[in-house]
């Protein structure tokens, strides 16, 4: 590297990665009003919080979600869970004996599972390791590794694939029925009810309301009954949250996907082949490619030529089995008694391979062509594929950052901003009293700002108002003596002065008159 270019390099400016971004004060205001109102609703419904890792293994979100899904094909952020990058090239016994050692000590430390596939690779790796020579094992002295070389190149590649991939989590739907079954949740009494906040990562091309960390709040419920009270009420809870935090125009549509079944959904994409391959030749490269992979997606396309096509393939409603078609006319029911409005979209298939029969989806308004807010549906088989014993379950995911941008959108993005308190001090005894009053005024919860430095009290009050504190303490050596203490509003102008103790409680009476 020339000299310039490191200089250059040093002053590089960083900035987040793509898709990434920071959530900053005053907006944070409002994550934490979105967060706190799910926690008070989601509570009264009798859910539990659970709080889950960051990352799982790959293996988890392929089989869950789906390994021909967009998000497990092509949006994870996966990566081996210990990185040994191989030498390209063999240059030096130090780089090569530096890379077995640690390929040997990860065997040692169990932190190679020693899965059917794995095990062959360790044993033969155990043995070679055993005749290498000592001095290559010591890292150290002049060793001729000609002879080894062949046989190194075919142990190293294979080392390579021994390491368990790791993935930041795309979704958190996998993560909760892992949890679910790995600490023995089947014996609490069912269903289980548990939801969960959090960063969510998937490489998708940003735009506005679609990140590649994103924030999902969601829900889920497992175990017990798939009786359609449960769909039902998993949406009112749903809406109650969206009605508390004021949420306007946001629309419900459902669907029911039935079952993997002859008489239901597996007879229906045979049904739904036939017919896209009718019409192939009308259909962009996509929907054709998902014609042999994934039929069902095509009826997501938003690709304005292929419309007139898709609404006139067979619709789902038609080809579900007599069950499937109860649960589904019970769940429209049971949203009916509890006054929850919906549309019914039959084209919502939704994007994740674990979904049976109830789907669901809400849009909000401001959003632009990202406008679903939240998705959702019962995935009765998942926590089976994941070894664990049949299990019914059914939960939602919601964006935050869309909800967000909605609320803003809407004019219910506001909150209190600001401080309540600017205390403005003049005088070293003043300052002593200033620090006296901010404690106290803290502790009975009002925000203060006290400033570090000694101002006139004319700077002070500007510097209040640029705050938007709505009272100042004016404090100098006067008032302290006097023990008298004057506050100004700071909208009116007024001014009043009141001995010490009756100003906390001034303070007190006007907070609760305007909250
Ligand atoms: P999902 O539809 O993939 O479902 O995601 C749920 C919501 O997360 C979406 O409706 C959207 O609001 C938000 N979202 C997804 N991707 C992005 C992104 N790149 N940027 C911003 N927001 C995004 C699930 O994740 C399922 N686990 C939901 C679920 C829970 N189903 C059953 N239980």
């Amino acid at each position: 590297m020339s000299d310039a270019t490191a200089k250059k390099e040093e002053r590089r400016k960083f900035q987040a990665i793509k898709g990434t971004r920071d959530i900053r004060p005053p907006e944070t205001a409002l994550w934490n009003r979105v967060e706190q109102t799910a926690h008070e609703v989601f509570a009264t419904f009798g859910y539990g919080e659970i709080r889950l890792p960051i990352f799982e293994p790959t293996e988890l979100f392929a089989r869950a979600v789906g390994g021909e899904t967009d998000i497990v094909s092509k949006e994870m952020y996966s990566f081996p869970d210990r990185s040994l990058d191989a030498p390209a090239e063999i240059l030096t016994v130090l780089e090569l004996s530096t890379y077995l050692s640690g390929i040997h000590s990860a065997i040692e430390d169990g932190e190679i599972r020693r899965t059917e596939q794995n095990a062959k690779v360790i044993d033969r790796f155990l043995k070679e390791w055993e005749v290498f020579p000592a001095e290559l094992k010591k890292q150290q002295g002049v060793v001729d590794i000609s002879p080894l070389v062949p046989r190194l190149y075919t142990l190293l590649r294979a080392a390579q694939d021994v390491f368990d991939s790791v993935s930041l989590r795309p979704e958190a739907t996998a993560s909760v029925c892992r949890a679910y079954l790995e600490h023995g949740m089947q014996s609490l009494p069912q269903p289980v009810k548990l939801y969960y906040m959090g960063p969510m990562f998937r490489r998708e091309r940003p735009q506005k309301g679609r990140y590649r960390q994103f924030y999902q709040i969601g829900a889920e419920v497992l175990g017990g009954t798939d009786a359609p009270a449960i769909d039902a009420e998993v949406i009112e809870m749903l809406m109650a949250f969206f009605d508390k935090l004021g949420l306007q125009g946001a629309t419900l549509y459902i669907n029911s996907i039935g079952h993997n079944a002859d008489n239901c959904r597996r007879g229906y994409i045979e049904k739904l082949r036939t017919e896209l391959a009718k019409i192939k030749d009308n259909l962009g490269p996509d929907s054709q490619r998902r014609i042999d992979t994934n039929p069902l997606r095509v009826l997501d396309s938003k690709l304005e030529s292929e419309q007139p096509y898709i609404e006139k393939l067979p619709r789902i409603a038609d080809h579900l089995c007599p069950d499937c078609a109860a649960h589904y006319a019970e769940v429209k029911r049971q949203l009916q008694v509890r006054g929850v409005l919906y549309q019914e979209n039959w084209r919502l298939v939704r994007g994740l391979d674990y979904y049976m029969r109830t789907t669901f989806e809400i849009t909000a308004p401001g959003l632009g062509s990202q406008n679903a807010v939240c998705g959702g549906g019962r995935y009765d088989g998942l926590v089976e594929l994941l070894g664990g014993p049949p299990t019914k379950g059914i939960g939602f995911a919601i964006g935050e950052d869309r909800l967000i941008l909605s609320l803003q959108e809407c004019g219910k993005g506001q909150v209190q901003q600001g401080r309540d308190v600017y205390i403005a001090w003049m005088g070293e005894k003043a300052y002593a009293a200033a620090i006296h009053a901010a404690k106290d005024l803290r502790k009975a919860g009002f925000s203060v700002e006290l400033p570090p430095l000694e101002q006139k009290f004319g700077k002070a009050l500007g510097q209040a108002d640029k705050l938007g504190a709505k009272y100042a303490l004016i404090l100098g050596d006067n008032e302290v003596s006097e023990g008298l203490w004057t506050l100004k509003t700071l909208s009116t102008g007024e001014q009043a002065k009141f001995p010490e103790p009756d100003l906390l409680e001034f303070l007190r009476q006007q907070k609760n008159v305007s909250s």
